[in-house]
Formats: structure tokens, C-alpha cells, sequence
């Protein structure tokens, strides 16, 4: 066969705000911007037949890829996230499932299907495909909600569910974002704990997601302040916080003794200049938790109870998801910039192959 188009997309630009926003926090930060942070390069191709995978390598086409807020850390000068900043001129990457076309090693047949970390390309040879987790044979759920409620955001709600929450039937839990991939499963699992759940999302049509999961009070925190929404609806014993900034001051301000904030995200300061939080002294006169949980940390605990428990339940709709969906990897720029600027709901994916 002849060598087939294998596009990428390639990190152009470090996006780097206005100059208004660098004179204001002395740092270079700003949204993502159409046709110059994120480029999509048609011009690379592949020989599926004859490419080498000498050494065990695994010839691979990509199924859906994974658009997470975080990515934006991966685009900073300096603040590099974990050491993982993506180069410049180079192809970007994260969490993804793959089908096998090839396989230079026994353990890895064609058509299986794998999750792992790669390219944001078409096609690609994996030199080191132990690093990737083999996905059931059986297929229950579409491939794309592996990286969804199925994947990397589904176990930070459960893990961070089972370390932090410590949630007790009749408590009051706040959750931010909560139509996202991670804040939707986090509002499921509240409500069948038997808990109060205040939520909030930005856009009408999310609101109305949050109702049909169960929330008991739902708003938008653009049009409606959420100080006056927990005075009304609170105190809490549990906040659920993605956002950071204003939204973390305000939860610390309506906490009830004892309670406990789980830190989860600062999707407020990815992109603008980050808000101070001026009454961290309330945590010590309500004596509060303030608990950062980080996926990874728990993956080896609990991916196993969760992988034999999540996919079924979602399968069966006992658990509820949402996805946005783009279908090439053209797309991919914009739906970054709109995974940032809120205007996703639920698992943004890249589904390059049913
Ligand atoms: N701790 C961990 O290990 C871990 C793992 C995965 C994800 N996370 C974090 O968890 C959070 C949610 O992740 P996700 O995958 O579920 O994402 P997601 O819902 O796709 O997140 C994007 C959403 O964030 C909201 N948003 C954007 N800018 C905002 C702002 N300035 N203020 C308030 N909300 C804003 C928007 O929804 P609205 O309509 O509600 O504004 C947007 O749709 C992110 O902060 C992410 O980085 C943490």
C-alpha cells in the first residue's frame, strides 16, 4: 500500500495574554489563540505496511484523544507542570485510546485496543508499548469514554471520592464545574451518598444536565452570585472545588466548622492572572481541611476496584456522562480554546475512528 497522510498537531505558540494582563501579575499568561498556539501539520506521512517495528514496537491508529483543561499548563514558559511543557515546533500529546495495526511483540495483537499517553497524530509506531493499558475486548461502552467518565477524570471523582471526602449521609457538598467530566461523576456519587449537592456550571444548557443527574440546587455562576447562593443553601461540610481564586475564598467564607475542602483544579488561574485568597485565617478558626488530590497518587490503590465497577455502571446508564465531540484533528485547536473558555460540556474528545 501506498503511504498514507499522517497529520498532527504541533504546539506553534506559547500563548502569552495581553499586555495588560503581563503588567498586572507579572507573568505571560492568556487564552489559547485560533491559528497561532495550536497548528495542525497535513504534511507527514506513513507505509502502514512497511514502517519498522524492530525491537518489539507497535504500529497504532488513534480511536479519540483526550482534551483536559490542564493541557493548558503544558503550554507556559516557565511554569513547567510536573516537567511536562510541550516543546515548541513539536507534536502535542496526552491520555488516548489506540487500535493496534501491527505489533512487533506477543503480547499486543491487531485490533486490540489500548489507553495510555501519545501523539496527537493519526498514526504512530509505540517504541514503548508497555507503558499502555489493554482495554476489554468486549466492547460495553464507546472507546471515547475511556478517556471520560471511564478514564482519567472518572477515577479523579472516585479516588478523590474514597480519600477525601469522608461524606456523611444528610451532609451539604458545594461542586464547582460540576458539568464537567470529573464534576458531573463527583455530583452522582454525592447524590447517592445521600448528600445535599449544590451545583454550578456556566451555561443554561449544562444547568439543565446537572438537574437530570439528581443536584438539589443548580445555578450559573456567572448570572448568580455564589455567596448568596450558600447563604441561602448552605453552611457546607464539603467542597468540591475545581476553580480556585474568588470561588475558594467565597466556599472558605460559608464552611461549616470542621468541614472539608477538597482541591482539585484552578481552572480560574489557567488563563488570567490568579485571585489571592485573603481569608485562609477562617481555616484555622473552623479548623477546615484544605486537601490537594492529584489523581496519580491513587492510582495504584483503586484502578482496579474502579475499572471493575465504573465502565458496567456506565454501561448500564446507572451512571450518566456526557461528552462533546469533534471528529478531526483540524478541530482540535478550537475545541481547546473552547474546553478553556467553557464551552464544552462534559468529556471534550477527538474521535478520529469509531
Ligand atoms: N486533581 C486532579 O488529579 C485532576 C484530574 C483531572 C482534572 N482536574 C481538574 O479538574 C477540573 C475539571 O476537569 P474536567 O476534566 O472535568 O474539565 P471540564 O469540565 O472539561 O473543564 C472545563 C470547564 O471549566 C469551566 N471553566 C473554565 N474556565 C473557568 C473559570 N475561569 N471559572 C470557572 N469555571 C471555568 C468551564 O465550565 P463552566 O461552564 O462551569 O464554566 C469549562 O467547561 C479542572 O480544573 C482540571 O484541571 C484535576
Amino acid at each position: 500500500m501506498a503511504p498514507v497522510r499522517n497529520s498532527r498537531v504541533l504546539f506553534n505558540s506559547i500563548p502569552e495574554g495581553t499586555r495588560a494582563s503581563r503588567r498586572c501579575c507579572n507573568k505571560i499568561i492568556g487564552y489559547p489563540v485560533l491559528g497561532e498556539t495550536l497548528l495542525v501539520d497535513h504534511a507527514k506521512t506513513i507505509d502502514l505496511d512497511t514502517v519498522s517495528l524492530e525491537g518489539g514496537k507497535v504500529l497504532v491508529k488513534t480511536v479519540a484523544i483526550s482534551i483536559d483543561p490542564f493541557l493548558r499548563l503544558h503550554m507556559s514558559r516557565s511554569g513547567r507542570h510536573h516537567g511536562t511543557a510541550y516543546h515548541l515546533g513539536e507534536t502535542i500529546y496526552n491520555f488516548q485510546v489506540v487500535k493496534v495495526l501491527r505489533s512487533g511483540r506477543d503480547l499486543f495483537k491487531p485490533g486490540q485496543h489500548l489507553y495510555g499517553v501519545g501523539d496527537f497524530v493519526e498514526y504512530q509506531v509505540l517504541s514503548d508499548p508497555s507503558k499502555w493499558t489493554a482495554l476489554p475486548e468486549e466492547q460495553s461502552i464507546p472507546w471515547s469514554v475511556y478517556l471520560g467518565a471511564a478514564g482519567m477524570p472518572g477515577k479523579t471523582a472516585y479516588f478523590g471520592w474514597k480519600v477525601g471526602a469522608n461524606a456523611k449521609k444528610g451532609e451539604t457538598i458545594y461542586v464547582s464545574t460540576a458539568a464537567g467530566a470529573v464534576g458531573s461523576m463527583v455530583v452522582q456519587l454525592a447524590k447517592a451518598a445521600g448528600l445535599k449537592v449544590i451545583a454550578s456550571a456556566g451555561q443554561e444548557a449544562k444547568l439543565e444536565f446537572l438537574r437530570e443527574l439528581g443536584a438539589d440546587v443548580v445555578f450559573n455562576y456567572k448570572t448568580t452570585d455564589l455567596a448568596n447562593v450558600l447563604e441561602e443553601h448552605g453552611p457546607l461540610d464539603i467542597c468540591w472545588d475545581h476553580v480556585g481564586g474568588d470561588t475558594l475564598a467565597t466556599v472558605i467564607s460559608n464552611m461549616k466548622d470542621f468541614g472539608r475542602i477538597l482541591v482539585m483544579g484552578f481552572t480560574a488561574a489557567y488563563n488570567a492572572p490568579p485571585a489571592s485568597v485573603t481569608n485562609l485565617g477562617l481555616v484555622l478558626v473552623k479548623r477546615l481541611t484544605l486537601r490537594g488530590i492529584a489523581v496519580g497518587d491513587h492510582e495504584a490503590q483503586y484502578a482496579e476496584e474502579f475499572y471493575a465497577t465504573v465502565p458496567a455502571k456506565l454501561a448500564k446508564g446507572e451512571l450518566k456522562y456526557k461528552e462533546t465531540v469533534v471528529r478531526s484533528l483540524d478541530e482540535v485547536p478550537q475545541l481547546f480554546i473552547d474546553v478553556q473558555k467553557g464551552n464544552n460540556t462534559g468529556k471534550a474528545v477527538v474521535v478520529l475512528d469509531d
